[in-house]
């Protein structure tokens, strides 16, 4: 039986970190699980510390905001295994909001919608049938869609092509570029709206995937962790950790969608939360919680 090949960005820490661990632990040798990260230096160390707990992932060198690693990656994979059962987009950024909004909305959307976007195109060719694509967006995503103006919602409703979604994210960077994107309807959270497009993207591309007949039973879905203790969310500290969750425990919803059974049509294009599908674009989920 060939090897499970599982492709994790990201993952030299936080929940993507926990998410190699968990995949390594479920495949054992029957897998090849990718720890990736653009820091050579933190990813080999980060593979040091599953090894010592007698886990056995592959390090690869991987930045998001670079087509070129991402198509080394993908040809190094092609090479090796043939194609990937799983590809589980983590990397993101918070921005430090003490930088413009305008350079937070550039950054943002660069590493989390973009990079997202870029990585399911390059790896999507060598997805075998029963393959599973996750994105790591946020329960923020959906608190932003519910303040952001009423047509910008509908927009985001309707939306049907990858093109629509980048066009919107496109105008929310403009808007930053302009001055107060909140005039215009938009949220001034530039993580927020980024996570936003993922949820967008999701939909999108679950609709695709479903209609390329080229493609057997692949699932792309996207999730919120929950609120975990994590780089990301370092700078909470005290009273506001109480709330907060572990990687590990973070890892249970982008996991439980990695490995979703064959056959399991009803969760494709979703979004989830704690193993809930949660369609935020059709229904009120309101009051959004992390709890
Ligand atoms: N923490 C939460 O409460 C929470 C809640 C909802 C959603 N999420 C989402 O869950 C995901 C993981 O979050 P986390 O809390 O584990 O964050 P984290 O600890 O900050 O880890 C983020 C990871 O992404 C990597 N990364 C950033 N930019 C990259 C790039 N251009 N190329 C490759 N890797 C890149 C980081 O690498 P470096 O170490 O080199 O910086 C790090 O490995 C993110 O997408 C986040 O938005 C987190």
């Amino acid at each position: 039986m060939p090897l499970k090949v599982a492709v994790v960005t990201g993952s030299n820490t936080g929940v993507g970190l926990s998410m190699v661990r968990a995949l390594c632990k479920h495949f054992s040798e029957n897998g090849a699980v990718y720890l990736t990260a653009r820091n050579e230096e933190r990813g080999l160390h980060a593979v040091e510390v599953l090894k010592k707990e007698g886990l056995n992932p592959r390090f690869h060198l991987l930045d998001v905001n670079d087509v070129t690693s991402m198509e080394k990656l993908r040809d190094d994979i092609k090479t090796e295994h043939g194609g990937v059962d799983i590809l589980v987009n983590n990397a993101g950024i918070l921005s430090k909001d003490n930088i413009p909004l305008y350079e937070q909305a550039v950054e943002s959307i660069k590493t989390n919608y973009h990079g997202v976007l870029l990585m399911t195109n390059t790896f999507l060719p060598i997805i075998r049938d029963g393959g599973r694509v996750v994105h790591l967006a946020s329960l923020v995503a959906a608190r932003t869609f519910y303040n952001i103006s009423e047509e910008l919602q509908q927009r985001f409703k309707e939306v049907s092509t990858v093109e629509g979604v980048t066009g919107l994210m496109d105008e929310f960077i403009e808007a930053s570029k302009e001055g107060d994107p909140t005039t215009k309807g938009w949220l001034d959270f530039a993580y927020g709206i980024s996570k936003l497009g993922v949820a967008g993207l999701t939909k999108v591309q679950g609709e695709n995937v479903s209609k390329d007949t080229s493609k057997k039973d692949v699932l792309i879905n996207c999730c919120c962790p929950g609120y975990i203790r994590s780089n990301m969310t370092a700078h909470h500290t005290g009273e506001d950790t109480k709330g907060m969750i572990s990687p590990d425990q973070g890892a249970d919803t982008p996991i439980y969608l990695s490995l979703l059974p064959a056959g399991t049509n009803d969760i494709q294009g979703k979004f989830v939360s704690k193993r809930t599908v949660k369609n935020f674009f059709k229904d009120d989920i309101r009051p959004v919680t992390f709890d």
